[in-house]
């Protein structure tokens, strides 16, 4: 019989409340012969308050052993920017090679958008996740003074670079639609801009199925508002992705539907799974938080770990539920909708 060893992160604000969702739903679709065994982490603000550590590196250790990472939120305004971001979720990116980070867009039916006419939105960003600006490479110099100089700099390897691109072009094939675009600014990011297009056209010669484009990350914007339906998968850098990809959310429903995967493909290391949104202390407790990116980032894990028919099942529950949904619910009876949909 299967199982699955899951390290759970429930984390700040939010996380926790919408972690428990997600673990709900999962536990209600998982087949009897399933074994589902969990291991809760206390890492995040509470933590690093209480002992000064972000993610020390025996709790990586450990992490390293488990099939997968649901992690629910991190960040807290008592804890000064980029502590937990760096020292804790962008570490655990980097750390277990987290090349693919894989951003589902749709438009489900019922849901509120800012565009007109509700087109047919479909899409997937494939965003590089353990390059680029988010390397920390740089510094700063004369800190503090009015001749302060600070960079950061964009690091791309040809080996990060094409195995991203392969991955997209793999996942573009098995589209439907078959049609990859990359998203740069190689007009001024000339040494980073170049070097995506040329593996990206080199690695495309192996595909000659999938539809190519290329955008600049400008216009990008531009038709994720007026024309998203012309996207299918797309393939970009960390930090273009990370802001297109809270756009594509902001015209899908809301960043209460939008889900992630920070996905090592080879298996090497564990994927963690997460919703985009932050962990809005603002409503933390309040019961507000919408659980449906977090069980919608079950889903993208139930597919990654080879259960695609009970990956499906979620996201079907999830469109069901949204098409019916009417007048606000708790965070709790979000959960306990979608967990009795999945379960039937
Ligand atoms: C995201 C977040 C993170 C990112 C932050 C919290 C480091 O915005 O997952 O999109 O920039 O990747
Ligand atoms: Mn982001």
């Amino acid at each position: 019989s299967r199982s699955i060893d899951l390290a759970v992160i429930p984390g700040d604000g939010i996380g926790q409340e919408v972690v428990a969702q997600g673990l709900k739903v999962l536990s209600a679709v998982l087949p009897q012969d399933v074994k589902l065994q969990t291991t809760e982490y206390d890492l995040g603000a509470r933590r690093w308050h209480a002992t000064g550590e972000t993610l020390p590196d025996a709790e990586l250790e450990r992490l390293k052993g488990h099939d997968a990472i649901l992690l629910g939120a991190i960040g807290d305004p008592s804890v000064p920017s980029g502590v937990l971001e760096r020292g804790m979720l962008l570490k655990l990116r980097f750390a277990f090679d987290h090349y693919v980070n894989l951003r589902p867009s749709k438009l489900f039916p019922n849901t509120a958008t800012p565009l007109e006419g509700r087109p047919d939105i479909d899409f997937v960003v494939v965003r590089e996740g353990t390059e680029g600006p988010y390397t920390g490479n740089g510094g700063s110099l004369r800190t503090g003074t009015p001749a302060e100089v600070a960079t950061e700099v964009s690091v791309n390897t040809a080996y990060g670079v094409e195995r991203v691109v392969r991955d997209a072009y793999e996942r573009a094939k098995a589209r439907p639609r078959r049609k990859l675009t990359l998203v740069h600014k190689n007009n001024v990011l000339v040494h980073a801009g170049h070097l995506w297009k040329n593996i990206f056209d080199r690695v495309g010669r192996e595909y000659p199925e999938v539809a190519t484009d290329y955008l600049h990350v400008d216009a990008a914007t531009i038709f994720f508002v007026t024309q998203p339906e012309r996207f299918d998968v797309i393939v970009t850098d960390n930090l273009f992705g990370d802001i297109l990809t809270d756009l594509a959310a902001a015209v899908t429903g809301g960043i209460g539907l939008a889900a992630s995967g920070n996905i090592n493909p080879t298996g090497a290391f564990p994927s963690m799974f997460e919703p985009v949104h932050g962990s809005a202390p603002d409503i933390a407790g309040t019961g507000k938080a919408d659980p449906t990116a977090t069980i919608l980032s079950v889903a993208l894990m139930l597919r990654h770990l080879g259960l695609e028919a009970e990956a499906a099942r979620v996201e079907d529950a999830v469109s069901a539920d949204l098409a019916e949904r009417s007048g606000s619910r708790t965070t709790d009876e979000i959960g306990d909708a979608l967990a009795a949909r999945v379960a039937d």
